[in-house]
């Protein structure tokens, strides 16, 4: 049995879907309740010790917007020292051990926690997914030009990630595995140009640079892959999708 932590989440759902179909069970773990779901909160641990048991593998990719996911880490590492497991899978981002970004330092600091707790592992760091970076020309739907920050991306597509994700499991604990990156590396300026013909949308786009270390550490690339990365799908693809989706 398999225990996906974040299991409804951008990446989860995916991950769910794939693992299924080639033939896993599988356990969804959200603090909502819902069919095929363990119900449990990484927050408080409430609820992991029921959703380990039976349990050998865990894919861990839930993510708090304003909890330190190595809170979290922590707690899951507790409940598996009680309900020992055979492989714990956790999601990273590339870069962590590099960058300034609080989020991706505090990301790293479960990377650690996992190296450190015995548990057989594989750590995989994706770069950001599409619709990660989507979210920058979505937000800014109304205005009339598009603002985007001064550096390159490497997005990447959540179906090529959960397709990964279930070549890990088959695998079993590998320790790092090389980054997991999008096809191809583009400047934010590109990103939005491709958004915006993918939506018919004629506007200006503006790039400016991101001040302090944060800006420094994107600026340098310290959040890109190799290039090309292994991730299939391109971002004018999820662009032209998104659109006829919204058109639908
Ligand atoms: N977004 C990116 O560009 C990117 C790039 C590389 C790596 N990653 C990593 O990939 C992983 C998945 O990201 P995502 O974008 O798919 O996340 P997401 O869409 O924001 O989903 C977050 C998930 O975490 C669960 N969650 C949050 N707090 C929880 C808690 N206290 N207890 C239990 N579950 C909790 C949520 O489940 P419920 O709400 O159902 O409880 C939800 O399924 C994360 O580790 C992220 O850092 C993301």
């Amino acid at each position: 049995m398999i225990l996906v932590t974040g299991a409804t989440g951008t990446l989860g759902r995916p991950t769910v879907s794939l693992l299924e179909a080639s033939g896993h069970s599988v356990r969804a773990l959200s603090r909502q309740p819902g069919p095929d779901r363990v119900v449990a909160d990484l927050s408080t641990g409430a609820g992991l010790t029921a959703a380990l048991s039976g349990v050998t593998t865990v894919i861990h990719l839930a993510t708090g917007a304003n909890t330190h996911d190595s809170h979290h880490m922590r707690q899951l590492l507790r409940a598996i020292a009680a309900h020992p497991i055979d492989h714990l899978i956790f999601m990273s981002i590339v870069g962590v051990d590099r960058h300034a970004l609080g989020y991706y330092r505090d990301k790293y600091l479960s990377e650690e926690f996992v190296v450190a707790s015995g548990v057989p592992y594989t750590i995989l760091r994706a770069t950001q997914f599409h619709s990660f970076v989507a979210k920058l020309f979505t937000a800014q739907r109304r205005s009339p030009v598009t603002l985007v920050p001064a550096f390159s991306m490497q997005p990447v597509a959540v179906e090529d990630v959960a397709q990964r994700l279930v070549e890990l499991v088959d695998a079993g604990p590998s320790g790092h595995v090389p980054d997991f990156g999008g096809p191809e590396q583009l400047h934010f300026r590109e990103l939005a140009r491709q958004w915006n013909a993918a939506h018919s949308v004629r506007k200006t786009v503006w790039s400016l640079p991101v001040p302090g270390a944060v800006g420094r550490s994107f600026a340098r690339g310290v959040h890109l892959a190799t290039r090309p990365g292994d991730g299939r799908i391109r971002f004018a693809a999820f662009a032209e999708a998104d659109a006829r989706s919204a058109a639908d």
